[in-house]
Formats: C-alpha cells, structure tokens, sequence
C-alpha cells in the first residue's frame, strides 16, 4: 500500500464522488420519469448515467492515472491500479417510484482489496463510511451489528436480480429463509441493506446474483463494523451469490442457501 495514497485520502474521494452523484440523483429527482431503457424487472434511467458521470468527474479529477469500473456502461477494471467501483444509484427501481430507500456507492480498490468505501443515502440523510484500517462509521459514529442469537429472532434482508425468472434459486432461498427467520424483507437496494446488517437493524443479508458495485462498499463497511461478508460463488462478470450477517448467524444462513439452492 506505500505507494498508494493513504486510506483517509481515498475515502476522502470515495464520500464526494458518492455525494455528487447522490446529490445529483436527488436535486433532479422531479426527472425520475426520464427513461433510458426498460426491462422486464427494471428499468435505466437518464439519472443513472447522469449520476455516474458526476462521480467518475470527481474521481478523475483528483485520482487520474487510477481505473473506474461503473455500473453504467463503462468497464475499465484493471487491478495493477486503484480502481474506484461505482454504483451512482443502488436502488434504481425505488427511486424510480420515489421511494427514498436508494443510495450512490463509491469503493476504492487497490491490489483486489477494498480498502476505502462510502455509501450514501441522501433523502434518509445517512452515509456509512469505513476504511480498511479503521471501524465502520454512519454520519460519523461507530455502528455495529446486532448480537441477535437466534434466526427465530432475526430479520433477513434479501432482494431480486433483475433477470429473475420462473424457477430462480432466489425464490428457493426466500421460502427457506421465510421459514426459518422472523421476517424476510426485499427493501430494494442490496448496499443499503448491507449497511443495515453494518449498523445492526437486520441480521442478515444474502442474495443469488448480486454485482460487484452493489457490494463493494458496503461489504467493506460491514467488515469493519464487524460483520461478514462471504462471496459464496462467483458466477463471472463482476456477479456473485453473497451473504453478509451479524456473524453469530453465518454458518445458519450459509446452510440454508446452500442447501436451498438445487
Ligand atoms: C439492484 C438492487 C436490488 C438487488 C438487485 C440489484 P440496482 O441494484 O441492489 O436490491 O436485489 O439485485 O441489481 O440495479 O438498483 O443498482
Ligand atoms: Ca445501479
């Protein structure tokens, strides 16, 4: 890492290229009907590309010479540099409908490691920070997850990939979780869910297919809150089964997506 900036520099870059973009996302919100593509299960909005633009233009201002990988369109991942993952809107369907659970997520990755990331959420007015080297902070305080012992008393955080289908493992996953847990819930943005497991509101988050930039930042800041995160399979191109937990319901969730899944 010596010949990197320090830690605190990157997350420096990491909140202001998460608050451009989420704060553009927001101040243009009235413009959520403007559509670039839509799908079955989701939709591409002009904001998307927009927001992505405003955070790749503080990153490459003050970072040039390092790589960005966005989840909009522009794929320059390259691991002998620092690479700055970026999700300008985690949550793209909710802030489509207004609903305020939706985020902008900025990692910095040096050498296949996080080491520096932000998630911020503007209308709830929250942003989860941590870096490798210190613990994991929500608007500037320490948060960590829950010490729920028991899945009979756990609330599970799960979600949808967008090329869901008749037959995918994530319904297998959601019924035996349903069945195990208090309550599962798809609140529809997986790094704002990761972030609730960080700060102990839920005691797990597990989903079947899930990008890079949705878990990037998020994941770190869990890890440092001191949750775990586990990659579960990697299933290529930057798409993964992954679970995040309070740590005590690791091996329980891990079993029962496991064993779920045909
Ligand atoms: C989606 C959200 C959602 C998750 C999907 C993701 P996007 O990301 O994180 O919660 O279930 O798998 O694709 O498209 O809103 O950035
Ligand atoms: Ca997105």
């Amino acid at each position: 890492m010596s010949d990197f900036p320090e830690t605190d520099v990157l997350l420096d870059g990491a909140v202001r290229a998460a608050r451009a973009a989420g704060d553009h996302a927001l101040r243009n919100r009235d413009r959520r009907n403007e559509v670039e593509e839509t799908f079955a299960h989701d939709v591409k909005l002009t904001l998307d590309l927009e927001a992505q633009e405003q955070a790749f233009g503080v990153i490459h201002e003050r970072f040039p010479n390092d790589a960005v990988l966005g989840e909009e369109g522009r794929m320059d991942y390259d691991r002998s540099r620092p690479c700055w993952i970026v999700d300008p809107i985690d949550g793209t369907v909710n802030f489509a409908h207004g609903m305020p659970l939706w985020c902008s997520s900025v990692a910095v990755e040096i050498q296949g490691r996080v080491v520096a990331g932000c998630v911020y959420l503007p209308e709830m007015k929250e942003c989860y920070t941590a870096t490798i080297d210190r613990p994991a902070e929500c608007n500037g305080r320490r948060i960590r997850p829950s010490s729920v012992p028991a899945l009979e008393e756990a609330l599970i955080l799960t979600g949808l990939s967008k090329h869901v289908v008749d037959g995918s493992p994530a319904f297998d996953v959601f019924k035996a979780l349903s069945l195990r847990a208090r309550k599962v819930r798809i609140m529809g943005a997986a790094a704002v869910d990761i972030c609730h497991v960080a700060c102990g509101r839920a005691e797990g988050y597990v989903e079947t297919g899930i990008y890079l930039w949705d878990i990037a930042a998020a994941g770190l800041i869990a890890r440092q809150a001191g949750a775990r995160t586990e990659v579960l399979q990697e299933l290529g191109d930057f798409k993964m089964r992954y679970l995040c937990t309070n740590g005590i319901l690791h091996e329980d969730l891990r079993r029962i997506m496991e064993e779920s899944i045909p």
